[in-house]
């Protein structure tokens, strides 16, 4: 059995009287890519901000290289190795896309120069257009550009948990093969998990391990990517098949 790098005990979340997150339970494997796919509104943000300390748990636990985290704070998880690419992208108006990457460097934990420009070099060569545009407003770049920025942001805090928020949200289908192809080798070859969340299923699926299918805040379904990809619930609904 592969070891668990997340654990998700029966997890509930809610906003007032709104139950976003129903008592899940899922766990993430070191090495995996897993997603959890699901339309608009299921509790997948909410999950992955729970996780990453943004919002607060009602009941439930959640581990982390089998420490409980609950109630750690965002900043504090990051420094431990946990990155969030969220929802939306959130690239800092007025900074350059260099300087937009440097943001990542907070939370990295002591590192030496020479190691910290290999890993510049490393989200360069990911991203090529990051490499051109350096100097350039972050502000300024296209969708796709942002999320790759979004990305690149939260890989150079050297992560050993990486949480990524629809990073197809907007973008031309080329432009999400691009940024998932990305996805695939930062997990491949650098060796970071990932729990990538998705409304974009068969993107998702294709690049994933595994996957759970959340509606109305529970998983309804989970299984390897190729089970999901079969599976007729999914694929009538999710995959347009
Ligand atoms: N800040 C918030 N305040 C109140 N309700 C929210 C807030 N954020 C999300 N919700 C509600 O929680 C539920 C889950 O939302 P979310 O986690 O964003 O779903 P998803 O990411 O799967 O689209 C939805 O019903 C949504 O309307
Ligand atoms: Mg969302």
């Amino acid at each position: 059995m592969s070891e668990n790098i997340l654990t998700i005990d029966n997890l509930v979340v809610k906003y007032g009287n709104i139950q976003a997150v129903a008592g899940i339970s899922f766990e993430v494997h070191r090495g995996e890519i897993v997603t959890l796919i699901g339309s608009n509104g299921a509790g997948k943000s909410t999950t992955l901000r729970t996780i990453s300390g943004i919002n607060k748990a009602v009941s439930g636990d959640i581990s982390f290289e089998g420490k409980s985290i609950l109630g750690m704070k965002t900043y504090q998880l990051a420094k431990d190795g946990i990155a969030h690419a969220p929802e939306g992208r959130h690239i800092i108006p007025g900074l350059s896309v260099e300087q937009n990457l440097e943001v990542g460097l907070t939370a990295r934990q002591k590192s030496g120069a020479d190691s910290i420009a290999k890993d510049y070099e490393r989200i360069y060569t990911l991203f090529p257009i990051l490499g051109e545009r350096k100097k350039q407003s972050g502000w300024s770049l296209s969708g796709g550009e942002q999320q790759m920025l979004s990305v690149g942001r939260a890989l150079i805090s050297k992560p050993r948990l990486l949480l990524l928020d629809e990073p197809s949200l907007g973008l031309a289908p080329k432009v999400t093969q691009q940024v998932f192809e990305a996805i695939s080798s930062i997990n491949q070859v650098d060796g970071v998990t990932i729990l990538l969340v998705e409304q974009n299923a068969f993107m998702a699926l294709n690049v994933a391990h595994r996957g759970y299918l959340m509606e109305n805040g529970e998983i309804r379904h989970s299984g390897t990517s190729e089970e999901l990809m079969a599976s007729a619930a999914i694929r009538d609904v999710y995959l347009g098949a």
